[in-house]
């Protein structure tokens, strides 16, 4: 199947391309540094032409809830009209577990709006909620780090391997539409413990502070917001695993 991956170039994107290939289907990739502007919509005509699916991977970064809904609402709205035009037949969007749960992240303000256009889109769809990648704790440091300590939210998460999370997107983009689907990793994990192994794989030395006052992630976010339903699809990768896969 010819399927085109929006956001084909980032983090989660590139690992969609290389799955969709090992299935051997024509994946192609669709971003700004390859092109197509999903903010203007200018190229997306052409880029759409023959093609039978659309895997979202896109992302929008801001810290204002209206820039957010602004951001990730004009991509999929200019996506999800040239899919019309085009006749794709499926429209899958990846989006977050707990996305209408957890409220004051503009993030999440984003996202929903985002689901909200997918559902009334005229497309047929599927919509991916994962959890936080393993690769949060990374992130999260990077983020957050200043000099020799960091600042980091204690929260209650169940992480996926983004491989693992590509790996779906993969075969639901070359499938029927499913719906809203929810994906997490096998078990619970403390946002700042999987940081602390993170660093000592590394054999780095950061002081790490547990606080709601990162910036991040407010004390709104305490609880089980970040957690799967009972009808969640579970991944193989373990935290430990992918952080050995890492360190190899
Ligand atoms: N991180 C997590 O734990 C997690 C968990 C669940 C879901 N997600 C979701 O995963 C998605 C992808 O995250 P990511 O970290 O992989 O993102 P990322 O690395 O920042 O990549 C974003 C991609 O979007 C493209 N893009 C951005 N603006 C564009 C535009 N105007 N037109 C065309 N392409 C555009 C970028 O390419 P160019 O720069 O070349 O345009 C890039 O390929 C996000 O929507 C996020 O909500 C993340």
């Amino acid at each position: 199947m010819r399927i085109v991956v929006a956001g084909g170039t980032g983090m989660v994107g590139r690992l969609v391309v290389s799955a969709l290939g090992r299935r051997g289907h024509d994946a192609k990739v669709l971003s700004r540094s390859h092109g197509v502007d999903l903010s203007s919509g200018a190229g997306l005509d052409v880029a759409l032409e023959g093609v039978d699916a659309v895997i979202d991977v896109t992302n929008a970064r801001t810290t204002s809830p209206d820039e957010a809904r602004r951001l990730f609402g004009g991509l999929t709205t200019n996506l999800l009209a040239a899919e019309r035009r085009a006749g794709v037949k499926h429209h899958v969007l990846l989006s977050i577990v707990g996305v209408d749960r957890l409220t004051g992240s503009p993030h999440y303000e984003g996202k929903r709006a985002q689901e909200a256009l997918v559902k009334a889109g005229g497309v047929p769809w599927t919509i991916q909620r994962a959890t936080q990648f393993h690769e949060f704790a990374p992130q999260t440091l990077s983020w957050t780090r200043k000099g020799g300590t960091a600042m980091i939210p204690p929260l209650l998460l169940q992480p996926v391997a983004a491989s693992d999370v590509a790996d779906a997107l993969a075969g639901l983009g070359a499938g029927a539409p499913q719906g809203a689907l929810d994906l997490a990793g096998p078990g619970p994990e403390d946002l700042v413990d999987m940081v602390r192994r993170y660093i000592v794989a590394r054999g780095e030395s950061v002081t790490l502070i547990p606080s709601w006052r990162s910036g991040l992630f407010g004390v709104e976010s305490a609880g089980e917001w970040f957690l799967p339903g009972p009808g969640a699809t579970l991944a193989p990768t373990t935290f430990q695993d992918w952080l050995a896969q890492q360190i190899a």
